[in-house]
């Protein structure tokens, strides 16, 4: 078979059988029942566009495609294997990251062979049509956005930058917005300057993006850096749906489509989650300038703890339960040890269910995807709106690792961080046992009022060892 037929009937129906793969894949991941299906059909999918794309190219160096591969696959394994399920949000921000600077590249290189190699006096428009031209420049303004935007948020989700804090510099709205006049002023330039004198404005429209993805970023703090992670995956596709028009390749195209409409409904998702516009997200301080406490002090005055042998005693007369997970429960990887308990409870007649916070951990679904590695029934994990009517007629109420989703303070202070996000109503129940190693507060940075109510107990330590002492408890019974 000729290159010619290989490239006009085998590559398209490659290409169209790698939609529909990613279609059905994405379809599958909305439901934890059937992700991991999802996963695979979309990776089959990503199988088939590589040898489609290789199919396409005919007689290429296949030295140079083979070594990247290797390395890609050697560094992508060793990140995947080493990575803790706790910091899967900082590995899912690199990706997003380096998506971003992948779509920049192809076209940065696209338009350094076309224009700045072969293409002689015309402008950048004429050697490579305005459509290209402004997809160029396109896909090097998100994809630098993504890159440092993405970077900047792996460090504040690790903690690194400022504990995650926002990070607020004077007049930045009119730096930012500045910048990004700029930076489209310096593209629209190189789009129609001559060959290579184009190559510094391509150089500033670069610096500008990269700037940009920094300055966007560092304002965002606290409880918002989920709707920040979501909106780059957003970025990401859109840069790759960019890069696909600079190359001709219309899976490209609907893949960046795809992952950009993904990212942008997850946004929106999020964005409910918290109680927020995006206007809101992206101004970013939220909450700062009163203070990280949001008002008040944030010692605590009257706390009550216990152990688990007087937590065992109250769930012994308990008909119902409610358990819900935060990230602390995924750093003590105790998942196993939740399940067994609750699997002790019912054996008991208890009713047990999981309340499950959007936001709850680090990444969208981690709690989901926690509790799916211990096979908790899916039917059991409650979302937010379907729990909270049910706090009030529940008898205890055990939090695990869980601070800001349960913070009631959400609903009080409008100046607090998490001002206005919907909560799980865990002080409306009759006992409240919270399950953490201190008083710290969680990601948000301040304090719980949760820890003073009257109903309330703590059971400090971690979370792995205290279900351990509460199986061994209720199973002494
Ligand atoms: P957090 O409010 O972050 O609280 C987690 C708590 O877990 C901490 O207070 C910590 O207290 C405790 N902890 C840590 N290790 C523990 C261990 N080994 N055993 C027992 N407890 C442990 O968690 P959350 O309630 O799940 O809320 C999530 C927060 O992260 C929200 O503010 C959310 O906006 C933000 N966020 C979410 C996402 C997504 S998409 N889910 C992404 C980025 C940020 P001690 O140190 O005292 O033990």
């Amino acid at each position: 078979m000729s290159h010619e037929v290989i490239q006009s009937t085998v590559v398209p129906i490659i290409y169209l059988v790698s939609t529909v793969l990613f279609i059905f894949g994405i379809k599958r991941l909305s439901k934890v029942k059937t992700a991991r299906q999802g996963n695979t059909l979309a990776a089959v999918g990503m199988l088939l566009a590589i040898v489609g794309a290789l199919l396409e190219l005919g007689t290429v160096d296949y030295r140079w495609i083979a070594g990247g591969m290797i390395l890609g696959t050697i560094i992508g394994a060793a990140f995947a294997i080493r990575v803790q399920m706790t910091s899967m949000p900082e590995m899912v921000a690199l990706f997003n990251g380096f998506g971003g600077i992948a779509s920049a590249l192809v076209a940065t290189s696209v338009y350094w062979k076309l224009v700045v190699q072969q293409g002689g006096a015309g402008t950048v428009a004429e050697v490579i049509g305005t459509d290209e031209a402004i997809t160029v420049m396109l896909s090097i303004l998100i994809g630098g956005i993504t890159f440092t935007g993405s970077i900047v948020a792996l460090m504040k989700l690790q903690g690194s930058l400022k504990n995650g804090q926002p990070i607020l510099l004077p007049a930045r709205h009119f730096i930012t917005f500045g910048l990004l006049f700029a930076s489209i002023v310096f593209g629209v330039i190189a789009v129609v300057a001559a060959g290579s004198d184009s190559v510094q404005w391509v150089l500033l429209l670069a610096g500008g993006a990269l700037i940009l993805g920094i300055l966007l970023t560092i304002p965002i703090g606290g409880a918002d850096m989920p709707v920040v992670v979501s909106l780059l995956n957003s970025y990401s596709g859109v840069a790759a749906s960019m890069a696909g028009f600079v190359i001709g390749n219309p899976l490209l195209i609907i893949g960046g489509a795809m992952v950009g409409a993904a990212g942008l409904i997850l946004t929106q998702i999020m964005c409910v989650a918290m109680n927020r516009s995006l206007l809101n997200v992206l101004v970013g301080g939220f909450g700062v300038t009163d203070g990280a406490g949001g008002g008040g002090s944030d010692e605590y005055t009257s706390v009550t703890s216990c152990g688990p042998e007087e937590a065992a005693m109250v769930l012994e007369d308990a008909e119902s339960v409610i358990i819900i997970p935060g990230y602390g429960l995924a750093v003590a990887q105790a998942q196993h040890a939740v399940r067994e308990l609750a699997d002790l409870l019912k054996a008991r007649g208890t009713k047990v269910t999981y309340g499950i916070h959007p936001v709850a951990g680090r990444m969208p679904g981690h709690m989901n995807v926690l509790l799916a590695e211990a096979d908790v029934p899916y039917e059991e994990l409650l979302e937010m709106d379907v729990i909270n009517p049910e706090f009030k007629s529940t008898d205890v109420v055990i939090i695990l690792g869980a601070n800001d989703v349960v913070n009631p303070i959400a609903s009080k202070d409008p100046t607090s961080p998490i001002a206005g996000m919907p909560i799980l109503n865990a002080h409306e129940a009759r006992s409240v046992f919270v399950v953490k190693r201190s008083l710290s507060p969680g990601y948000a940075g301040i304090k719980n009022e949760l820890f003073e109510y009257d109903n309330t107990m703590m059971i400090f330590g971690d979370a792995k060892k205290v279900l351990q002492g509460l199986i061994g408890e209720v199973k002494d019974l």
